[in-house]
Formats: structure tokens, C-alpha cells, sequence
């Protein structure tokens, strides 16, 4: 395996990220083809597919010995962390992609032997990237984020889905409406990438969700964790990337109370 100059692959991978987001931003009000992957409400257009492709060719012809896990399926079929993995998701947020035309990002974790090493998250239409390497801090377009400051759940805004406040079959309702009442307040943007980057920039203080892809997160928790917020699953435990997880993604000051307080998974 050749060495790797963590720099020079940020400086690459960011240069890719812009090439194709230009393309993605000026296309954007253009006629897509629009397909439904389990049902009415699980998008996916040519741009999601095109995008992994762009991507997987630039990584396997510069990193041939790199593995690829992709959300739609073009990368590898992983067993194992082992290694240099690079974790994708194209368009993350792609019913905002299709309906709004804005707040959807490329998302992308580089990984070796498990440890995150750089991550990305592009807001595709703000032409904002997101980035963090490990242990160098996260940055929003080369401004580097401040490191996260105590706070409590009455000062903080939480990113959750009201999908999780209603009867559901993952997570007890009751614990979660009680925990959207001690909040100061509540958003949604449709993007989990997006709500990690958001968390990771203090302007939301959580984010809250019961089911996540990999690809959804691999990025995100990089950057969180550069600044020093924390991500676990909701029961407080650690993530596997190579599964879906439940996620809570936060300044560390409000996780516990989180968990212990308003979180009964079913
Ligand atoms: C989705 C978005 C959404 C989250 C879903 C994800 P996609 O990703 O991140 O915010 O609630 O669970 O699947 O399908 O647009 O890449
Ligand atoms: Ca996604
Ligand atoms: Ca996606």
C-alpha cells in the first residue's frame, strides 16, 4: 500500500467535490429521471447515480487498492473496515434535491482501519463545503469552526424529524414530544449530512434520528467530532459503519440528559 499524503488527498477530493457540485448546482432546474427505490417516499434520479460513478472513477484510478461503499450500490461489497474505505452518499437529501432544488449535499468519509480520517459534506447549492481531518479541527470554506461551548437543552435547537414525536415503531413518542417541549426549539432540513454540518457549526445543538445508512453519516461524525461534539447511537453506544444505526450527534453538554431523560427505544 503506498503512503499517504492526507493533504494532498484532501486538496484532491475537494477539487473533485467542486468540479462535480458546479455541474449538479447549473443542472439543477433541469428535467431529471426520477425513479422510487423502496417506495413513494425513497427517491433516487440519474444525478444520485451519475455522481457515485463520477466519483468511484476519479478514487479507484488514483487509489486502486481503496475500497468503495456507496449508497447506490456501484462501490464494493464490504465485510470489513480494513484498509482505506472511502463511505459516499452522491446526493444526500435527494426529496429535497427533486422538490426544493436546494439543502441536499455530497457526503464523503475517508476511513482507514475504521478511524475516520478526512470528511466532507457540500452543500451543493450554497457552493459551502464542510470539511474536517483528523485532529486538525472542521472548517466551513477554509473558516475554521469553534470548538463547541457548554450549553443546555433549554438554550438549544434540535434537528429531529416530527416523524419521531408520532406513533412510530422504533422509539417511545411520549419521551421524544416531552423532549421537543424542553428544547428552546426544533428544525428539520431533510439532510442528515446537512444536520451533521449544522450541528458541527453550533447553529443546531443536535440532531436526533432512528434510522441511518452509513453513507448518511461516515462524513459527519468527523467533522462533529472535531469540534468536539460526540455521535452514538440513541441508547449512547457506538456506531457501526458498516450498518444502519440509530444517531444522536450533539454538543456534548446535552447527550446524556438526552438519552437518559427522553430516549426509550421500542
Ligand atoms: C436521506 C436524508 C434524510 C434522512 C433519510 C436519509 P437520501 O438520505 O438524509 O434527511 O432522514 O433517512 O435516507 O436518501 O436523501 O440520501
Ligand atoms: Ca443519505
Ligand atoms: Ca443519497
Amino acid at each position: 500500500m503506498k503512503s499517504i499524503n492526507i493533504h494532498s488527498m484532501y486538496e484532491q477530493v475537494k477539487d473533485w467535490i467542486l468540479e462535480v457540485g458546479k455541474e449538479i448546482r447549473e443542472s439543477v432546474h433541469k428535467p431529471h429521471t426520477i425513479n422510487l427505490k423502496k417506495d413513494y417516499k425513497d427517491l433516487v434520479t440519474e444525478v444520485d447515480e451519475e455522481t457515485e460513478k463520477y466519483f468511484i472513477q476519479k478514487i479507484k484510478s488514483a487509489y486502486p487498492d481503496h475500497k468503495v461503499l456507496g449508497e447506490e450500490g456501484f462501490g464494493d461489497t464490504l465485510t470489513s473496515l480494513d484498509g482505506w474505505v472511502w463511505i459516499i452518499d452522491p446526493i444526500d437529501g435527494t426529496m429535497n434535491f427533486v422538490h426544493q432544488k436546494r439543502n441536499f449535499a455530497i457526503s464523503i468519509g475517508i476511513y482507514k482501519d475504521g478511524v475516520g480520517m478526512i470528511g466532507f459534506i457540500y452543500n451543493v447549492m450554497e457552493d459551502v463545503l464542510y470539511y474536517a481531518i483528523k485532529g486538525e479541527g472542521a472548517f466551513k470554506n477554509d473558516e475554521k469552526l469553534p470548538m463547541h461551548t457548554e450549553t443546555t437543552l433549554e438554550d438549544s435547537i434540535l434537528g429531529i424529524n416530527s416523524f419521531w414525536g408520532i406513533p412510530n415503531r422504533r422509539v417511545e413518542e411520549e419521551g421524544i414530544q416531552n423532549l421537543i417541549r424542553r428544547v428552546r426549539g426544533t428544525r428539520s432540513y431533510g439532510s442528515a449530512a446537512l444536520e451533521f454540518a449544522f450541528v458541527a457549526e453550533g447553529i443546531i445543538d443536535g440532531y436526533f434520528t432512528m434510522r441511518l445508512s452509513p453513507w448518511d453519516i461516515a462524513a459527519g461524525v468527523i467533522i462533529v467530532n472535531e469540534v468536539g461534539g460526540v455521535t452514538t447511537n440513541v441508547e449512547g453506544g457506538p456506531l457501526n459503519m458498516l450498518e444502519t444505526n440509530t444517531i444522536l450527534t450533539c454538543n456534548r453538554s446535552i447527550h446524556n440528559e438526552i438519552i437518559t431523560k427522553y430516549v426509550q427505544v421500542k
